[in-house]
């Protein structure tokens, strides 16, 4: 067979993704107020066996090996908060556009940080300091032929709503969250035209996870017990909160006269497989999938599923869906779906017939598979089975807003950085997406993988964990030049995205 090469539809977007709090840094600059993620300590990956490998000695020596990203009641003095600084994006964006439209980017996602808009979440005008910056930001993207993708709510909540509030748990947040929609909207909704409300809404799925909890919902300080009912409680606060982000959009777009102007609800996508042929195997890893993916059928086709309904039920959850709620949701259904990709995972039965799929039970490694140097899975197949699943449950345009390899990189003496492993993960990913448009027929919009320029880590909070095309000299205390230097893989990425996708 000769080499495949496909070819993207004209106007497809080539990018790249990040979100506010892991590159911005500037964290109380300009009247920013605290995010939640502005109260995590720095972290580190669990070791997969116990044991660093030698290539991180450096990073356990200057203690910062702990596992978990540990949260202050408040930013305390002296303590590592390393999205306080992250890149320094904010101040750097002007050099660092110029180098990704270079890279022939036509377009770019990040997210707005809330806390530059309404610093505690509940004031009753914005910080007009914050809305002037996504001025100067977006003008300056438009200006270099970028097209900005934006997220509304990526991990980065205002932490007084979690402290005053107790986060999604509790109803108001709806009222706060459409507010700074339609203020951020009626902003920039002449020249930003995709945008999505909630990043990966469907990762607390894995409920145990208090990482988790907070970076989704802003929920701390609860009964372990009581996890799983929450989660879904502050779920839906948060899918009514995402319909009335739709609707608003739809408002806008009339008013401002931009067509174009669609809203998303992001998930994360990570497909399911069963562990064997076993009809039981096979029935737990369907579930475990609807399990995980229920935040999209709900904001696709704006209703719950009939089998949620029966296990809230049955587990005595009170979800408070109104019936205002319900029609809510039914009338104000997503225009595309934005995902991301990094990983697949596999699932056996258990004797419960209720099926409750969590990655801490129940969870195989896949034998086919590698796993990266941080656990997850590499499955570039699993991008094209993903795709057919979402669409022929969704029917709606797709674009991809994140997919890379978290890597350790090093930055040689003439300050090349050879990243063949992460060349080599986009180029089977990007073969898997091309498949899907031209065999199988689906309709994407864009490919923006993770990421453009290496930034904080959001699981682990280390820089060492890189993702991107652009190396960034910091490390996990903040310490280098910041300097940004060229990866073998930012050259690879320009001729792919000058060749439309032909040169893989
Ligand atoms: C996604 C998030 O989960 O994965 C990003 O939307 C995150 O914020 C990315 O950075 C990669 O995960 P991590 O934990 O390696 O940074």
């Amino acid at each position: 067979m000769t080499k495949e090469s496909y070819r993207m539809p004209d106007g497809f977007l080539w990018g790249a993704a990040n979100a506010a709090h892991q590159f911005e840094g500037a964290w109380d600059v300009d009247g920013k107020g605290i995010s939640i993620a502005d109260v995590m300590l720095a972290g580190t990956k669990p070791w997969l066996n116990g044991q660093a490998p030698a290539k991180y000695a450096n990073a356990t020596a200057a203690g910062l090996a702990t596992k978990h990203r540990l949260v202050t009641d408040q930013v305390e003095e002296g303590g590592n908060y390393p999205n306080h600084r992250g890149i320094d994006f904010y101040h750097t964006y002007p050099e660092d556009f110029a180098l990704m439209k270079e890279m022939g980017m036509n377009a770019f996602r990040t997210s707005i940080a809330w806390t530059r808009i309404f610093p505690n979440g509940d004031e009753d005008e914005p910080n007009e300091a914050g809305l002037a910056y996504y001025d100067r930001f977006f003008d300056k993207m438009l200006a270099l032929g970028i097209e900005p993708v934006v997220t509304l709510n990526h991990f980065e909540m205002p932490y007084h709503l979690v402290t005053e509030y107790g986060g999604w748990r509790n109803r108001k947040l709806i009222d706060f969250f459409t507010k700074y929609t339609r203020v951020v909207l009626e902003r920039y909704g002449d020249r930003v035209s995709y945008w999505m409300t909630h990043n990966e809404i469907n990762n607390q799925a894995q409920y145990f996870s208090d990482h988790l909890m907070l970076q989704n919902s802003g929920l701390k300080d609860y009964d372990e017990s009581d996890a799983e009912e929450l989660m879904y409680l502050a779920s839906h606060h948060e899918l009514v909160a995402s319909a009335l982000a739709v609707k608003i959009a739809h408002e806008v777009k009339e008013k401002v006269g931009n067509p174009k102007l669609q809203m998303a609800n992001m998930i994360a996508m990570n497909p399911i497989y069963p562990h064997t042929s076993n009809p039981a195997d096979q029935m737990a890893a369907y579930r475990a999938m609807e399990q995980t993916y229920w935040w999209g059928d709900v904001a696709a086709r704006g209703k719950y599923p009939k089998w949620l309904l029966n296990y809230f039920e049955h587990h005595n959850f009170k979800v408070d869906i109104t019936e205002e709620d319900e029609q809510i949701l039914a009338e104000n259904t997503v225009d595309y779906v934005a995902f991301s990709y990094y990983m697949s995972n596999v699932i056996g039965a258990d004797d419960n017939p209720w099926i409750d799929f969590r990655l801490d039970k129940n969870h195989f490694d896949n034998e086919f598979l590698e796993k990266s140097d941080w656990g997850w899975q590499i499955d570039p197949v699993g991008l094209r089975w993903a795709l057919n699943w979402m669409y022929d449950r969704w029917d709606k345009e797709m674009m991809i807003v994140e997919n890379g390899f978290g890597a350790y990189d090093q930055l040689e003496s003439d300050n090349s950085i050879h990243d063949d492993y992460r060349i080599k993960y986009h180029q089977d990913h990007v073969l898997n997406m091309e498949r899907a448009v031209v065999i199988d027929g689906i309709p994407v919009m864009g490919y923006l993988p993770w990421s453009g320029i290496d930034m904080i880590s959001a699981s682990t909070g280390e820089m060492l964990k890189r993702y991107g095309f652009i190396f960034v000299d910091l490390d996990d205390a903040g310490q280098g030049s910041g300097k940004r230097y060229k990866k073998d893989s930012y050259y690879w990425y320009q001729k792919l995205v000058h060749s439309n996708g032909t040169e893989l």
